[in-house]
C-alpha cells in the first residue's frame, strides 16, 4: 500500500492552485440525472470520489466521455436504464445517496444502498428520507437498501429539523422536476450548495433564495443542455493556508473567491498570520509566534468548517498556551488526536471538546491515516515535525486531494510517495 515519506521541518513558499471542489462536483454530477440533454461539467478534481460517482452514473446507463486532461466530462443521461445504486459503489463514497433525489424525481423509482456510517460518525439519512416522503416518495428499507417509488413527485413545504448539506442537496434536486412549488426551510447554505443551484439554473431550473436559509423551487418539465465550471475547493484552500501559517510560510493560494473562507481567514489572522486577499487569491505569511485560541467551535456554514477542524488542531498544537476546539457537527471527529500525540502533541478529548496544550515540538514518526481530513492533518503535522515521518494508508487522501504530494513538493515540502 502506498505511503508518504516526509522529512521536516519544511517551510512552504511560492504558489499553489486549488482543484475544483469535490463537495460541489459530487451533487452537480448526481444532478445531471435530471437532464435529458447533454451537459458538460468542467474543473472537476481528479480524485477518487469523483471517479466513483462517474462509475455510479455509468452503472445506471449514463453516457460519459472525459476530456483529455480528465477535468471535464460530457454527460448524457437520456438513456438511463437502471435506477439501482449498488452497495459496493456507495460504501466507498457516501455521497452516492445523492442520486436518490434525482432518480425518484425523474424516473419515479430508485433502489439506493444506504451509505452506512464512517470514521467520523453514524451519518444517518433520515432528513433526506423524511423530506422526500413529503414530496410523495414512498419507500421501505430492506437489506441495507432504500427501495423508493413515486407516482409523481409533488411540491410541498419542508422544514429540515436540523441543517444538513446532503439532505438540502437531495431535496433541491428532487424539487427541480416536481409538479408545483416546493419551499425548503432551514437549508444548509454552504457554497457548494450555491454552486449546485447555479448549475441547475443554467439548465433552466427555477430556484430562488427567499430567505437566509429558505428556498423556493418551481418544478419544470425538463432542463436544457448547459456547460458549467465547478467552483474551487475551499477546504483544500484552507488546508494550504494552514500549511503556511504552520511553517512561517509565504504562500499564494489561487483558484477560489477568498470570501467563501472568510471565517477561517479571520481565525488565521487571530493566531498571527499575515493575510492579504485578491479576487481569486489568498496571500498568507505565517508568523514565528502562533497565538492560541481559547475556544473555536465548528458550525454549519458560514461558521468554522468541520472539514478544517483537524487541520486547525495541528496549528493549535504549535501555538503558545491552551486552546479548545469544540466539534459540533460530527460525533466522532477526533481520530487524528491519537496520531498527533504520537508526534508529541498534548491533547485531551472530553466529549465534544478537545483541549490542546500548545508548544508541542513535533518529532517525526510513523502515522496511520483514517478519514480524509484527519489524514491531511497528519501530513501537515509531519511537515512541521523534526525528522522523518511515514504516513500509511494514504488512499484516504486520494479520495479528496488531487496530486497532494506534487502540489506540496512544488511549494518546498520534502515529500515522496513510496509503495
Ligand atoms: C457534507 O456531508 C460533506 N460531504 C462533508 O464533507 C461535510 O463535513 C458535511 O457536509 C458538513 O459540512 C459532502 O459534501 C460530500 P450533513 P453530509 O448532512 O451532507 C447529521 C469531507 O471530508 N444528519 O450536513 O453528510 C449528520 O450525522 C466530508 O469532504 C442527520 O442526523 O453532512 C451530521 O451530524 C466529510 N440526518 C450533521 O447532520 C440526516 O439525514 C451534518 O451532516 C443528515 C445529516
Amino acid at each position: 500500500m502506498e505511503k508518504f515519506v516526509i522529512k521536516g521541518p519544511c517551510r512552504v513558499k511560492g504558489a499553489v492552485s486549488v482543484s475544483g471542489s469535490k463537495n460541489a462536483a459530487l451533487p452537480i454530477l448526481a444532478s445531471t440525472i435530471l437532464f435529458d440533454k447533454t451537459v458538460e461539467i468542467k474543473n472537476l478534481p481528479r480524485v477518487k470520489d469523483i471517479e466513483t460517482m462517474i462509475n455510479l452514473l455509468r452503472s445506471l446507463g449514463s453516457k460519459i466521455s472525459f476530456s483529455k486532461n480528465k477535468r471535464a466530462v460530457k454527460i448524457n443521461n437520456s438513456k438511463i436504464k437502471k435506477t439501482f445504486a449498488s452497495y459496493n459503489l456507495v460504501k466507498t463514497m457516501r455521497a452516492g445517496i445523492l442520486v436518490l433525489g434525482p432518480l425518484i424525481s425523474k424516473y419515479g423509482s430508485a433502489t439506493v444502498s444506504m451509505p452506512g456510517g464512517c470514521q467520523i460518525g453514524v451519518r444517518p439519512i433520515n432528513y433526506h428520507l423524511s423530506g422526500l416522503k413529503k414530496l410523495k416518495m414512498n419507500y421501505e428499507i430492506k437489506r441495507g437498501y432504500v427501495y423508493a417509488n413515486a407516482k409523481r413527485i409533488v411540491g410541498s413545504v419542508i422544514k429540515f429539523p436540523k441543517i444538513s448539506v446532503g439532505a438540502t442537496e437531495n431535496l433541491i434536486m428532487a424539487s427541480t422536476l416536481a409538479s408545483g412549488k416546493t419551499i425548503l426551510k432551514n437549508c444548509a447554505i454552504e457554497p457548494e450548495i450555491k454552486d449546485l443551484i447555479n448549475f441547475l439554473k443554467t439548465g433552466g431550473a427555477k430556484i430562488k433564495w427567499i430567505g437566509k436559509r429558505t428556498l423556493e423551487i418551481y418544478g419544470v418539465k425538463s432542463l436544457d443542455s448547459t456547460i458549467y465550471s465547478v467552483m474551487g475547493d475551499r477546504i483544500e484552500a484552507g488546508t494550504f493556508c494552514i500549511a503556511s501559517a504552520l511553517t512561517q510560510g509565504d504562500l499564494n493560494v489561487n483558484g477560489l473567491n477568498p470570501k467563501i473562507i472568510n471565517t477561517e481567514i479571520n481565525l488565521l489572522k487571530k493566531i498571527g498570520a499575515k493575510i492579504k486577499t485578491k479576487k481569486n487569491q489568498i496571500i498568507i505569511k505565517g508568523s514565528k509566534k502562533i497565538k492560541n485560541l481559547s475556544l473555536i467551535t465548528t458550525k454549519e456554514y458560514p461558521g468554522f468548517a468541520t472539514d478544517l477542524q483537524a487541520q486547525f488542531m495541528v496549528l493549535l498544537c504549535k501555538a503558545k498556551g491552551r486552546s479548545v476546539i469544540q466539534e459540533n457537527i460530527f460525533e466522532n471527529r477526533y481520530s487524528h488526536c491519537a496520531e498527533l500525540r504520537r508526534l508529541g502533541a498534548s491533547i485531551i478529548v472530553k466529549s465534544k471538546k478537545a483541549i490542546i496544550y500548545g508548544g508541542a515540538d513535533f518529532e517525526g514518526a510513523e502515522l496511520m491515516s483514517s478519514d480524509l481530513r484527519a489524514s491531511v492533518a497528519l501530513v501537515l503535522a509531519a511537515i512541521a515535525s523534526k525528522g522523518k515521518s511515514i504516513i500509511h494508508r494514504i488512499y484516504h487522501l486520494s479520495r479528496g486531494y488531487e496530486n497532494l504530494d506534487k502540489k506540496l513538493k512544488k511549494i518546498g515540502v520534502n515529500i515522496k510517495k513510496i509503495r
